[in-house]
C-alpha cells in the first residue's frame, strides 16, 4: 500500500475520546483527574486494557509512565515517542492531553491495521503529573533525567501529597529518579495539543506548528503577621498579613504589565489563616507562578517579583517566608519536526502557522534528550483549564492525522 493514503480510524478515534471523557466526568462537562486520584488511577487503566484491546504491548516505567507500544523486529531499532497526559488540573476540560495521548495511540492502531512495517519502534505514552497537581511535567522530567532528590522535597502540590499519591500508584521516589532514557534509544517526542489560545482561530489556520515553549517558576510565599482582636485592634496597630499579600498580587499584576510585557503572572491561591471573620490574619500562603520564553527574562522576572514580594512585606510591618516550589526551563522545538509537522499538514490541505507556547507541555523536557516537536489544533475561545474547553472534532481527527503523516515520514521518509 502507499502509506501517504493511509487515514487514521476517525470513528474510533471519537469513541474512545467519549470513552475517557466520561472518567473523572464534572456535572459542568469537564473532567477532574489529579494526578494519582481515583479518576486518575481508573484512566491509567482503562488506556491499558484500551492497548491490550489493540493487541499492543504496554510498558510502564519506574515514573509510572504508562505506555502502549508498537515494536519493530530489530531490538537495536530507535523509539520515536509520541504522547501527552492523561492527568487533569482541577475542574478541568476534557481534551487538554487527553488528544494528545489518544491521538499517539490512535497512530500506532492506524499502522498496525494496515500492516505496515516500520524500522523504529512507536511508543504511545502518557506522562505522570503533567499538570503540576505535584511537580508539573514529572514523567516526562524523569524521562529526560531532569529530576533531581532536591526538586521532591519542595514541590507544588506539597511532600505528603507526593509520598501518599506514589504508594497509592505503586512508586517510590527512587523509581522516579531511575526512569531517564538514553538519547541513542530515542528518535524523537512528537505530541499533539489543543492551542489553549485563540491564535489559530484568529488566523484562520488550522494547525499550530509549535516553534517555543515557555519556561516556568513557582513559588508558595507566606506574608507572616499577627493574629489579633478583629474589633478591638485599632487598624494602624495591626501586622495583618492580608495585606501584604493582596498588596503584592495587585502590584505583581501591574510590574509585569508594565515591564515584562511578553511574560504572565499568576497568583492562584492565597489563604489567610487562622481564617476567620473575627480574627486580624496571622498568615497568608500565596501560590505564585510566573512564566517567560528565555532563560535571562525569566531569572530577571523572578528578581523583580521576589523583591516585589519583600516590599510589601515591609511595608506592612510583615515577616516573608520564600519557598521555591519548581521551575521548568524553556524549550526550543527541533526545526527538523516543525519542517516534517508542516509537510505533513500541507499532504493533507491543513493551513500551518508558527505559534509560541505559553503553557508547559511535556515536550519541553523531552527536548533536552531528543528532537521534540508539537503541533496545536484550534481551542473554540481559547478556553482552557477549565469545563469550558473545546475543540470542533474534525480539528482532533486533523492533529491525529498530521501526526500520522508525520510518524510515516519521519520513519520511511
Ligand atoms: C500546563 O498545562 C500548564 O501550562 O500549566
Ligand atoms: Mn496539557
Ligand atoms: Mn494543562
Amino acid at each position: 500500500m502507499n502509506p501517504s493514503t493511509l487515514r487514521i480510524n476517525a470513528e474510533r478515534f471519537k469513541t474512545n475520546f467519549e470513552a475517557l471523557s466520561k472518567i473523572g466526568a464534572t456535572p459542568d462537562g469537564g473532567v477532574h483527574r489529579p494526578t494519582f486520584s481515583q479518576a486518575h488511577l481508573q484512566v491509567r487503566a482503562w488506556f491499558r486494557e484500551l492497548a491490550a484491546e489493540a493487541g499492543l504491548e504496554f510498558n510502564i516505567d519506574s515514573a509510572g509512565n504508562h505506555s502502549a507500544l508498537l515494536q519493530c523486529a530489530d531490538p537495536e531499532a530507535p523509539t520515536l515517542l509520541l504522547g501527552s497526559h492523561l492527568d487533569s488540573v482541577t475542574n478541568g476540560g476534557r481534551f487538554d492531553g487527553a488528544i494528545g495521548v489518544l491521538s499517539a495511540l490512535e497512530v500506532l492502531q492506524t499502522i498496525k491495521d494496515a500492516g505496515l512495517y516500520l524500522p523504529i519502534h512507536l511508543e504511545a505514552i502518557d506522562f505522570t503529573d503533567e499538570e503540576g497537581t505535584l511537580f508539573g511535567l514529572m514523567g516526562s522530567a524523569a524521562v529526560a533525567g531532569k529530576l533531581t532528590p532536591q526538586d521532591l522535597l519542595g514541590l507544588r502540590g506539597g511532600r505528603n501529597a507526593l509520598l501518599s499519591g506514589l504508594s497509592r500508584a505503586g512508586l517510590t521516589e527512587e523509581g522516579l529518579l531511575m526512569a531517564k532514557r538514553q538519547s541513542h534509544q530515542t528518535l524523537g517526542y512528537l505530541e499533539v495539543h489543543i492551542e489553549q489560545g485563540s491564535r489559530l482561530i484568529e488566523a484562520g489556520a488550522d494547525i499550530g506548528l509549535v516553534t517555543s515553549i515557555v519556561g516556568t517558576n513557582s513559588y508558595r510565599l507566606t506574608f507572616l503577621g499577627r493574629a489579633d482582636h478583629a474589633g478591638t485592634t485599632p487598624m494602624d496597630a495591626r501586622l495583618d498579613a492580608g495585606q501584604g499579600a493582596s498588596a503584592f498580587t495587585l502590584a505583581a499584576r501591574q510590574q509585569v504589565m508594565r515591564n515584562y510585557p511578553q511574560c504572565v503572572v499568576n497568583i492562584g491561591s492565597m489563604t489567610l489563616e487562622p481564617g476567620a471573620f473575627n480574627i486580624v490574619p496571622e498568615r497568608a500562603c500565596l501560590s505564585l507562578e510566573f512564566r517567560a520564553h528565555d532563560e535571562d527574562t525569566l531569572d530577571q522576572l523572578e528578581r523583580a517579583l521576589l523583591e516585589l514580594a519583600e516590599k510589601e512585606a515591609q511595608r506592612f510591618n510583615l515577616g516573608l517566608d520564600i519557598e521555591s516550589v519548581g521551575a521548568h526551563q524553556p524549550a526550543l522545538m527541533s526545526q527538523q519536526i516543525q519542517d516534517v509537522f508542516h509537510r505533513a499538514a500541507k499532504s493533507l490541505n491543513l493551513k500551518t502557522v508558527p505559534l509560541a507556547s505559553f503553557a508547559g507541555h511535556d515536550a519541553q523536557s523531552m527536548a533536552s534528550i531528543c528532537p521534540a516537536g508539537m503541533i496545536f489544533i484550534p481551542s473554540v475561545d481559547g478556553a482552557s483549564h477549565s469545563p469550558r474547553e473545546y475543540t470542533e472534532w474534525q480539528d482532533c481527527v486533523n492533529g491525529a492525522s498530521v501526526l500520522l503523516h508525520a510518524v510515516l515520514s519521519m520513519a520511511i521518509g
